[in-house]
C-alpha cells in the first residue's frame, strides 16, 4: 500500500471563522440532509468544537469514528483553507505518495462550488500531469456530478491505493482536504437489507437514521419502546450501548429477537446486553437504571396521496392520543434530564407539513425540547415524494 505523506503541505494558520480564531484540522462532508450530520457531530463533540463551512461541510476538532456516524459521508484532513484558487496554485502534499510499486489512484470531489463535471475532469487531468512526475498514476472521475461516491472510492481502491482530494467551497472561501474515511456502504447494506427478519409494513428505520438519533444521546442503555424489527437496538449495540426493546405486536418482538441473534452471530466482538419483550408503550414499565429512549414510534398508515382534511384530522387525533398517553407514562418513570430522541409522523399537505397536535403539549407533559446551536429547530427526515415523513424530536425530561 502506498502512503501519502504530508511533508510539503502548508496550512494557513489562524483562520478566522465566525469571528473566532481557529485552526481547522478535520473536515466532515455531510449527507443528503446536512442538518442530520450536524446534530450528531454537535452532540458528540460539543457545539464549540464544530464550525459549519458552507452547506455541506463542517470543520471539527476531536476524534470521530465514521463507521458510527449516520449523517457524515466522508471525513478528511484539511490541507488548505483560504480564498478560492485553482488546485494548481495550492501546495499539495504529494512529495512521496508514489513510493512502492504499481499505480497510485487518485480522485477529486467538489462540493458546494459552482463547477461542472467537465471542470472537475479538467482539474483532475491537470493534477494528473503534475503527479506523473512522482510515478504512474490513475485518475478516477465522478460518474455523475462533481463528487466521487463511496462506492467509486471503494471499488477503485482510491483510499487504500492512493488518495481523494475534497474541494469544498463557501462563498469566496475554499477548503481542500485529503479524505481519511468514507461511509462503509457494504456494512450499511448488510445491516439494512441483509437482516433475516424484515417487515415492509412497519416501515423500517434506515440504520443511518438510527445511528443519528442514538448519537444525540449519551446513556449507556438505549430503550426503544416501539422497536419493530429492532434497527435502533441493533445500532445501539454496535455503538457499544446496551439495548432493551418493547413492541405491542408479539411478531415484532420475535422479529427483533431474530435480527439481534443474527447480529450476535456475525459480530466479531462481544455485543453489550440486550433484551426484547412485548409491552404497550402506554403502559410499559421502564428499567430504573439510567437510560435514553430512542425510538421510531408508530407512524400510522403509509400513503401515496396527500390526505384530505377529514383523514388528516383523524390521523392527528389518533396519533396525538397515542403519543400523549405514551409520553405521560414515561414521564412518571423517567428521572429529570433523561434524553429522548424520537421519530413521529408528519403529513405532507398542499400547504406544507402538518405535525400532530401533541407537540403543543410537550411542556405540560414534562419535556423540554433540545435546541441545537448549528441546526434548525424543526428537523424532518423525508424523501421528496413521501407523504408520511418523520419529524425528529429531541427531548429532555424536565
Ligand atoms: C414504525 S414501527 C417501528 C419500526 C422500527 N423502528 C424498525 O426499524 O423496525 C412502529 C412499531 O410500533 C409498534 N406499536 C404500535 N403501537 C404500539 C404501542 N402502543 N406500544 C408499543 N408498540 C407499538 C408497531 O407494532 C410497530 O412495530
Amino acid at each position: 500500500m502506498k502512503s501519502l505523506t504530508m511533508m510539503s503541505m502548508k496550512y494557513r494558520k489562524n483562520v478566522v471563522y465566525n469571528g473566532v480564531m481557529t485552526y481547522p484540522k478535520r473536515l466532515a462532508i455531510l449527507g443528503r440532509q446536512p442538518e442530520l450530520g450536524t446534530i450528531e457531530l454537535e452532540s458528540l463533540l460539543g457545539p464549540q468544537n464544530i464550525t459549519p463551512f458552507g452547506t455541506n461541510a463542517i470543520f471539527f476538532d476531536g476524534e470521530v469514528d465514521i463507521d458510527r456516524l449516520g449523517g457524515v459521508i466522508k471525513v478528511g484532513s484539511v490541507i488548505y483553507v483560504g480564498p478560492v484558487k485553482a488546485l494548481a496554485d495550492i501546495e499539495l502534499p504529494f512529495t512521496t505518495f508514489a513510493e512502492g510499486s504499481g499505480k497510485t489512484t487518485f480522485g477529486l470531489s467538489y462540493y458546494g462550488m459552482q463547477v461542472t463535471p467537465r471542470f472537475v475532469l479538467a482539474a483532475g487531468l491537470e493534477l494528473k500531469k503534475e503527479l506523473k512526475a512522482f510515478g504512474p498514476v490513475r485518475m478516477v472521475a465522478p460518474t455523475t456530478g462533481t463528487e466521487l461516491t463511496a462506492a467509486q472510492l471503494l471499488h477503485n481502491q482510491v483510499l487504500t491505493e492512493g488518495f481523494e482530494l475534497l474541494v469544498v467551497g463557501s462563498g469566496r472561501e475554499m477548503v481542500v482536504a485529503v479524505t481519511t474515511g468514507v461511509q462503509d456502504i457494504e456494512s450499511y447494506a448488510a445491516r439494512d437489507h441483509g437482516r433475516p427478519a424484515r417487515d415492509a409494513k412497519v416501515g423500517m428505520l434506515p440504520p443511518k437514521l438510527a445511528q443519528i438519533l442514538i448519537n444525540t444521546t449519551s446513556a449507556a442503555l438505549i430503550v426503544d419502546p416501539f422497536c419493530g424489527t429492532g434497527v435502533v437496538l441493533q445500532e445501539a449495540l454496535l455503538s457499544g450501548r446496551a439495548a432493551i426493546g418493547y413492541d405491542l405486536a408479539s411478531e415484532m418482538v420475535q422479529a427483533s429477537e431474530t435480527n439481534l441473534n443474527w447480529l450476535d452471530g456475525r459480530s466479531s466482538v462481544q455485543l453489550p446486553d440486550w433484551a426484547v419483550s412485548a409491552f404497550d408503550a402506554r403502559k410499559v414499565v421502564l428499567p430504573t437504571t439510567p437510560l435514553a429512549i430512542v425510538s421510531e414510534g408508530y407512524l400510522g398508515p403509509n400513503m401515496s396521496n396527500a390526505p384530505n382534511q377529514q383523514l388528516l384530522a383523524d390521523l392527528d387525533f389518533a396519533t396525538s392520543q397515542l403519543y400523549r398517553e405514551t409520553l405521560q407514562n414515561w414521564a412518571t418513570q423517567l428521572p429529570a434530564a433523561t434524553e429522548l430522541a424520537l421519530c413521529i409522523p408528519n403529513w405532507r399537505t398542499a400547504s406544507g407539513w402538518q405535525s400532530p397536535k401533541v407537540l403543543d403539549d410537550l411542556v405540560d407533559l414534562g419535556y423540554t425540547t433540545k435546541v441545537f446551536k448549528h441546526a434548525p429547530r424543526v428537523i424532518r427526515y423525508a424523501r421528496p415524494d413521501q407523504i408520511v415523513g418523520r419529524q425528529l424530536l429531541f427531548l429532555t425530561r424536565t
